[in-house]
């Protein structure tokens, strides 16, 4: 693997349902475990800051903890309070049991590909 990924998890550290957050480059990531799906995102809500990944992940959204915002990791954006706004996600990648995520967020034309 090249430096434009970073080895932040195995498979067997992040349940189902469950959303696990590391340090990458000096800032936040949480990497949620959607049906064995995993998905990356900026640790940090939008709203007024608070960590994602104390909220509540229910299926491929997450909700912050504090004032309810939602968060489609899906389609990389908001549901609510407002409907369509993309957040900060990362590409990720699972080779064997590890999931490394790219350095830098996904890319207007990579949201467009989630949807
Ligand atoms: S701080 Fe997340 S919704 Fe207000």
């Amino acid at each position: 693997m090249d430096d434009h990924w970073a080895l932040l998890a195995t498979v067997d550290d992040i349940p189902i349902g469950e959303m696990r957050s590391y340090l990458m480059d000096g800032g936040v990531v949480a990497v949620a475990n959607v049906n064995a799906a995993f998905y990356a995102f900026a640790d940090k809500c939008e709203h007024m800051g608070v960590a994602l990944s104390d909220g509540a992940l229910e299926n491929d959204v997450v909700v912050c903890t504090l004032h309810k915002w939602r968060y489609c990791l899906r389609t990389a954006a908001l549901e609510h309070p407002k409907p369509g706004k993309p957040f900060t996600t990362f590409p990720v990648k699972i080779e064997g049991r590890n999931i490394w995520v790219r350095r830098w967020p996904k890319t207007v034309y990579e949201r467009q590909g989630t949807r």
